[in-house]
This record gives structure tokens, sequence and C-alpha cells, in this order.
């Protein structure tokens, strides 16, 4: 394993490493996850790029950016129990932006009108910034994304074809705890008795997965609404169901037959995601 703080110094390094190139951009805390992306990778490359940044552009709120959890030395003497011919990139925000810390404008074909890029505003402007600048500065043949954030990988798809880029983009499936709740760094922020509320996202889903196709949309709404307000410190933030290509909502009066099912809800004061493919 080699660390770059500087992506002119990596750019001179990959030169001359054997190629193809497969990139797993995080933002560190390294869980079983990004670890799946990252053995994706070395299965798929001769080499593999782990970059690790906390991108300021894509926090709406200042106080969660604060918060995020920072554990770089654990997940760089997590990287370096891999095998494998592996550079990792931990810049600080200086490198990427200069003085200058703002997202560009992209327009991502309304991907990011909706679910999280409505809820978190200027959020998917922020990840299409530093993903556009890690494609375009390392040119990797391949880059890691998981379907745990399936509206960030439809949006990087979107910008790898709308910007001809020569990257392809390969999805990864969602790891989960042992009781279903989809790992994310923001697990380890909540409590004990947070904690033992959190699998109720994967456990709606599932009920969604097992109804949707007898019940209408519209009622399964309803149900998965009167589900939550069984649980004080659980607040619903949206459920929906969509086509997985589009990001559409479906029709409220059918019953599911395909789509894609998305959930968010605060638990406390950590937001966590989810979603399943409803097929
Ligand atoms: P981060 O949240 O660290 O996630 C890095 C990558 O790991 C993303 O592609 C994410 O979808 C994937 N991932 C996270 N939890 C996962 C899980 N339980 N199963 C499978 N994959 C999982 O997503 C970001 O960082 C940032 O937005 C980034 C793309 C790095 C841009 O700043």
């Amino acid at each position: 394993m080699k660390v770059f703080k500087t992506s002119k110094s990596l750019v001179s390094h990959l030169s001359s490493q054997s190629r193809p190139l497969g990139f797993v951009p995080t933002m560190g805390a390294l869980h079983d996850g990004h670890l799946s992306l990252i053995n994706k990778a070395l299965e798929q490359n001769h080499s593999v790029l782990i970059s690790i940044f906390i991108n300021p552009t894509q926090f709406d709120n200042q106080t969660d950016l604060e918060n995020y959890p920072t554990h770089f030395e654990a997940d760089l003497q997590k990287i370096e129990k891999i095998n494998g011919n592996i550079s990792v990139y931990l810049p600080k925000a200086f490198d990427i932006y200069g003085q200058n810390i703002q997202s560009k404008s992209f327009d991502l074909g309304g991907l990011d009108g909706i679910m999280e890029g409505e809820k978190r505003s200027g959020h998917f402007q922020g990840v299409a910034t530093v993903v556009s600048y890690f494609l375009n500065t390392f040119q990797p043949e391949k880059a890691y994304f998981g379907e745990k954030d399936f509206q960030q990988l439809r949006i990087v798809n979107h910008i790898t074809q709308s910007q001809k880029l020569k990257t392809k983009i390969v999805s990864c499936p969602i790891v989960r705890e042992k009781d279903g709740l989809a790992m994310s760094s923001r697990n380890a922020l909540l409590t004990e008795t947070e904690r033992k509320f959190a699998p109720k996202l994967y456990e709606s889903l599932c009920y969604a997965k097992k109804n949707a196709k007898h019940i209408q949309y519209g009622q399964l709404k309803d149900c998965i609404n009167d589900f939550f307000k069984k649980y004080d410190l659980l607040t619903l933030d949206y459920f929906r169901i969509t086509n997985a290509a589009t990001l559409k909502e479906i029709d409220l009066e059918k019953p599911v037959s395909k789509g894609r099912a998305f959930i968010a809800a605060h638990l406390g004061k950590i937001r966590l995601i989810d979603n399943m493919d409803m097929s």
C-alpha cells in the first residue's frame, strides 16, 4: 500500500502501475461494505486506487460534516492488511478545490431533484464535482459504487455518460449486518438503544417487497407510514417506489410489479437510508 496526499504525486505514480486500474472512492470510516467494493476491484484489475476524502461540498449541514466519523489511521491499517497493488489517495480539500471549496454546476438530468437531492440541497452537485474530478484526474478503467447509495450510483452513471468518460461504473450489492441493517459509517454514531431500532428500515423494505404485488402502491405507502408511527424514536423521512432507471415514482393506483423501493428515516440525530429491488 502506498499513500499519496496530492493528486500530482499520485498521477505520476499511477503512470508506472499496470493497468487496468480499479477505483474505489470513499469517505473513510471503512466497514465491510467498503471492503466488498475494494475486493471486487482487486478481482477485476491489476491495480486498485482507494480515495479517502470527506468531501465538504456534499454536506448541506455543517454539523453533519463536523460529526462525520474520521478514522484515517484505522482505515489505513485495514487497507494494509489487504493483499494487492493498492494506492491510497488521502488528500486535504485544497488539493482538489484550491482555495475555492465549492461545487461546480452539473446537469444531472433531474435525477438530483428528488429523494436525497430534495432533502439534502446541493448534495449531488457536491458528489458530482468530486467524482468527476477523481475520474478525470486518475482515469481509472473501472470505478466501484455501492447500491447502498442507489441514487448516487444512478447519478454517477449519468455523469460518465454525459461527459463521455471512459471509466466503466461497476455497481456492488448492499452489504448488511446480520439483523439486516445496511452497513454505513453513520451506524457508529447510533446509541445502543437507537441501534436496536435501526433494522426497522430493512424490515419495512422486506414488508414492502412481500406485499407490493398484492396491494396498490398508495395503500402500501400508508402501511409503511403507519408502521413508523408506532416507534417514537424513528421518524420516516420518505418511502418511495420508483422505476430503477429513471427514479420516477410509480403509479399510486397500481400494484408494484417491479421497481426499487427507497427509504430514509431519522433515528435520534442520525439519518439513515436504505433501498431494495422489488422484483
Ligand atoms: P461513502 O459513504 O464512504 O461510500 C463509499 C462507497 O461505499 C459508495 O459507493 C457507497 O455506496 C458504498 N457503500 C457504503 N455502504 C455500503 C454497503 N453497506 N454496501 C455496499 N456498498 C456500500 O458514497 C460516498 O462515500 C461519497 O459520496 C463518495 C462517492 C466517496 C463521494 O464523496
